[in-house]
């Protein structure tokens, strides 16, 4: 793997916070100094300062993000953050994002390549919201939903929407564009109140209180794994 990967994965700082400790030459691999573009094998000995580090094991976390806290890494206005909530030994950090007033499914994980590819939009990862509304939907307002909107960044793929009350709706997409479920249903004049995501990749919040976190299993993190396989045009292809 790179070593800004191998230095993110020991737990050490983002892989862009590694590239600069690598350019400040505090990093070395063998006793040389590291390089941007130096990759980093099973048997290599990389060193921070002259302290040996070591890789840390892949972790997958699901939380389920209150309300009010943001999703980053860190936050330059001192926030809460979404990694504040999440006492783990490894450093996790945010698949994509929520907004702050956005609760709901949440991944995080040290798994830089997974990460990548489920926030690619190639890999069509579902995302399931209970949205609440402005005024009531009618079925016009649904079917513009499922059929595609206009946004000012492009129109929307199809999505799937259904009733649950006359002010809220479910709605799944598998698009990740900021502030996408927000524009979307304003641009079908019914500006969203309250939104919550409750499922992500097919993970779903069950016993989990907003705040509350949990280890994935390793079937779900498999079917993580399954997922960026089979999509079409996936770089590691179907099998067989
Ligand atoms: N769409 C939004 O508008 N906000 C979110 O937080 C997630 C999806």
């Amino acid at each position: 793997m790179r070593l800004n990967a191998y230095l993110a994965r020991a737990g050490v700082a983002s892989r862009r916070g590694a590239d600069e400790l690598i350019k400040a030459g505090r990093v070395t691999v063998n006793g040389e100094p590291g390089e941007l573009k130096t990759f980093v094998g099973a048997n290599d000995v990389v060193s921070l300062d002259g302290e040996r580090l070591q890789p840390q094991e892949l972790a997958y976390v699901l939380l389920h993000k209150p309300a009010g806290v943001v999703t980053t890494a860190r936050d330059p206005q001192g926030r809460r953050t979404v990694v504040d909530l999440v006492d783990h030994p490894v450093r996790v950090v945010p698949v994509g994002r929520l907004d702050a007033d956005t609760t709901g499914a949440l991944l995080l994980t040290n798994d830089g390549d997974l990460a990548h590819r489920l926030a690619h939009p190639r890999y069509e990862v579902d995302k399931v919201y209970e949205v609440e509304v402005e005024g009531e939907l009618d079925d016009a307002a649904l079917a513009r939903l499922r059929d595609g909107v206009d946004l000012d960044d492009g129109r929307t793929a199809p999505a799937q929407a259904r009733h649950l009350g006359p002010t809220t709706l479910e709605l799944a997409v598998h698009e990740g564009r900021k502030h996408q479920v927000k524009r979307m249903l304003a641009a079908v004049g019914h500006p969203v109140t309250r939104l919550h995501r409750s499922r992500y990749a097919g993970l779903d919040l069950e016993g989990l209180e907003p705040g509350a976190w949990r280890e994935l299993e390793s079937s779900e993190v498999e079917l993580l794994r399954d997922l960026r396989a089979w999509r079409p045009g996936s770089a590691s292809s179907a099998p067989g």
